[in-house]
Formats: C-alpha cells, sequence, structure tokens
C-alpha cells in the first residue's frame, strides 16, 4: 500500500484517538478504517461505567463504517500511546474477521513505531458465516 495513505490512515487514527471517551483505563485507543471505496472511518474506544460495556476504537469505527454502508475493506490503522503498538483484541479480531481476513493492519504508537501486518496473521481461524452451515 502507498506509504502516503498508510500515513493518513494512521493521522486520521490518531486524532481520533484523543476523541476516545476512557476515564476509567485512561488507555485511550483510535482507529481508522479504509473502505475498498477509498472511504476512512474513524472510531475511538468508549467506555462505560458498567465497565463490560465499553467499546472498542476497532469495532467502533467498523460500526460506523457500516452505517455508512460500507462492506469491504482494504485497511485498518490503530494508534494508542503505549511503549508498544497495541493489537486488537480477540473480540475486535472476531469482528473484524466478518468483512475479510485479508484487512491489512497497521498498528502504530504515539512515538511513530508502526506494525505492519494482516488480520489474517492475527486471526487466522475464526468464527466465519461459513462456520454456520
Ligand atoms: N481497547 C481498544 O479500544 N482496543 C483494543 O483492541 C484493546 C483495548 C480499549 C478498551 C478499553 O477502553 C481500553 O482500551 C483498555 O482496555
Amino acid at each position: 500500500m502507498d506509504e502516503r495513505v498508510i500515513q493518513q490512515l494512521i493521522d486520521e487514527a490518531k486524532k481520533v484517538r484523543e476523541r476516545a471517551y476512557a476515564p476509567y483505563s485512561n488507555f485511550k485507543v483510535g482507529a481508522a478504517l479504509l473502505s475498498n471505496s477509498g472511504k476512512i472511518y474513524t472510531g475511538c474506544n468508549v467506555e462505560n461505567a458498567s465497565y463490560g460495556a465499553a467499546i472498542c476504537a476497532e469495532r467502533s469505527a467498523a460500526v460506523h463504517a457500516v452505517a455508512m454502508g460500507e462492506h469491504s475493506f482494504k485497511a485498518m490503522a490503530v494508534v494508542t500511546a503505549s511503549s508498544k503498538p497495541g493489537t486488537p483484541c480477540g473480540i475486535c479480531r472476531q469482528f473484524l474477521s466478518e468483512f475479510g481476513l485479508d484487512l491489512k493492519l497497521f498498528l502504530a504508537n504515539l512515538e511513530g513505531e508502526v506494525v505492519k501486518t494482516t488480520l489474517a496473521e492475527y486471526f487466522p481461524a475464526p468464527f466465519s458465516p461459513d462456520s454456520l452451515d
């Protein structure tokens, strides 16, 4: 993928990370999802006083995109302020897998460290629509 597009995706994830609502963990996460139609949909983590009701940034971005009519995605950037870039949690891996394992992942921290991987690498055996047959 074009380096400028990757950087744009990371920048969008960084920007939306600032809007994260994380008063309980103080761990803010931003995600930016690039659709195959070329649009970027962002999301941040939103926590809740009932802790288990929180939603992660990755699912927030995917829900945003689906609400805008998108089902086909190329790449996602995720930005955290951790010393090593964060990795999507198991629920988010399963959630994203619904739309294809070929999703490219760019996991970045604020120091500019970027891990380039794919959902397939992180989540090779999802419960998929085929599993329902
Ligand atoms: N979080 C995400 O937004 N994405 C992940 O993949 C892992 C965790 C959020 C959930 C919670 O609001 C905070 O980070 C600490 O776990």
